[in-house]
């Protein structure tokens, strides 16, 4: 049972993320620290290495517990990040430590379980991707949430980068004329670490295809329909520490998005494709994502998840020119320490998860189109435009 202490934190998270007035609040405890949030870390393999460090320096963040099914992973970065619980499953985790905010980094087909339990719980979520497996779950999951009076969030976090800005604003300030066409694309040779990425319900849509889907939908607006085709270019992989397992979702695909008034968007998303740069993002000078008007185009240098500038030409000024080459403080892996920092103050967060919603019904009708040789319509949509 939650004692008077914890209900006054409670209603201070709930009150402060409705109110959404950051200024004046100081601290729970009333102090001049900044507020903080009492965050527990589900999931600790891959990509915990990465949010853990940014959270530790989060001035909005109280770590207070890890957990993993492994337990040694999630005593290991217990102890790396000074933390101080861990636990080997959700229901000791809940039961354990009090904290206000689950961050899920667990396998792609955990999360939706494990943000329902927290969620019932009375605890606020930020999700990997994605943050349920079909967009009916993930639909009375936010209703769960609203009924609870917590938030929950899903990555990814472009929305908030510079160059997403910069990408919206151009749009809406119609410097393309009229859009027609998008594209954007994003693979590279396939994690090795795990095989839930190549189970049912893992697949480079919701691995990857997520970060261009999220960037079209936000830049271009939600859309109306999907005709897509996937395959399996490997049918078999091999798993570190696991040997060879079969191949089920879908490791190549291609989605076309219908998003009204004649636009077209493309996304190409796989496991098999050669990159030189591997991973990493850093070094990549390429578009990935490419959007044409009838007087403008624009092409995104680099990864919408690590970007390195907008390129720019329009009919009045043909020289391509490149614009948002400073990343300023975002990192994609910032996402939870967002979250917390929008519970801490009422900052409002770009990040929303009816956005997150749509673009898992995309990925949700991709596979549909290619189960049945159909065009899917859309019936999900989300505040548009993100940026104003
Ligand atoms: N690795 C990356 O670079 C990266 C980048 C961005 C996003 N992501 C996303 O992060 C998520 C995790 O990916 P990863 O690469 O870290 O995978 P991973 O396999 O390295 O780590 C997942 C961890 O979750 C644990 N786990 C699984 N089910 C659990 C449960 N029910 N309760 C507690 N712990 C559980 C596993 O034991 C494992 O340690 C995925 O959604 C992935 O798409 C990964």
């Amino acid at each position: 049972m939650a004692h008077s202490t914890e209900i006054d934190r409670r209603e201070f998270l709930a009150g402060a993320a409705a109110v959404g007035a950051a200024a004046g609040m100081a601290s729970v405890a009333g102090a001049a620290e900044p507020a903080r949030v009492r965050v527990g870390v589900i999931g600790c393999g891959s990509v915990s290495h990465q949010y853990l460090p940014h959270l530790t320096k989060c001035r909005h963040v109280e770590l207070i517990s890890t957990c993993d099914i492994i337990p040694e992973r999630a005593k290991a970065q217990a102890e790396k990040f000074k933390v101080p619980n861990h636990y080997p499953h959700i229901d000791k985790m809940l039961a354990g430590a009090a904290f206000d905010l689950l961050v899920n980094l667990t396998d792609m087909q955990e999360h939706e379980h494990l943000n329902r339990q927290a969620v019932e719980a009375g605890k606020h979520v930020w999700s990997e991707k994605p943050m349920a497996n079909s967009l009916d779950a993930g639909q009375k999951l936010l209703e769960a949430a609203k009924e609870k009076k917590v938030r929950i969030w899903g990555a990814p976090a472009m929305v908030v980068s510079p160059q997403f800005a910069f990408m919206a604003k151009t749009m809406a300030a119609g410097k393309l004329g009229k859009p027609a066409a998008a594209h954007a694309e994003y693979g590279h040779s396939g994690p090795d670490w795990s095989a839930f990425f190549y189970e049912k319900g893992g697949g480079s849509l919701p691995d990857l295809a997520v970060y261009n889907l999220t960037t079209l939908t936000g830049v271009l607006g939600p859309a109306k329909a999907v005709t897509a085709m996937t395959s399996v270019i490997t049918p078999t992989r091999k798993i570190r520490g696991k040997g060879e397992i079969k191949v089920v979702a879908e490791d190549n695909a291609m989605v076309l998005m219908d998003h009204g008034n004649g636009l077209i968007s493309h996304v190409q998303s796989g496991f098999n494709y050669f990159n030189p740069h591997g991973h990493e993002g850093s070094k990549e000078q390429r578009y990935t994502v490419s959007v044409y008007g009838t007087i403008g185009f624009m092409g995104l240098v680099g990864y919408d998840w690590e970007p390195n500038g907008v390129d720019l030409a329009t009919k009045d000024q043909p020289a391509v020119k490149r614009h948002a080459t400073d990343r300023g403080d975002f990192v994609w892996q910032m996402g939870a320490s967002l979250a917390a920092e929008c519970l801490a103050t009422g900052k409002d967060l770009l990040i929303t998860p009816e956005h997150a919603l749509h673009v898992l019904e995309v990925i949700q009708a991709t596979r549909e189109s290619q189960d049945t040789g159909r065009r899917v319509p859309l019936r999900s949509t989300f505040k548009w435009p993100v940026v104003t």
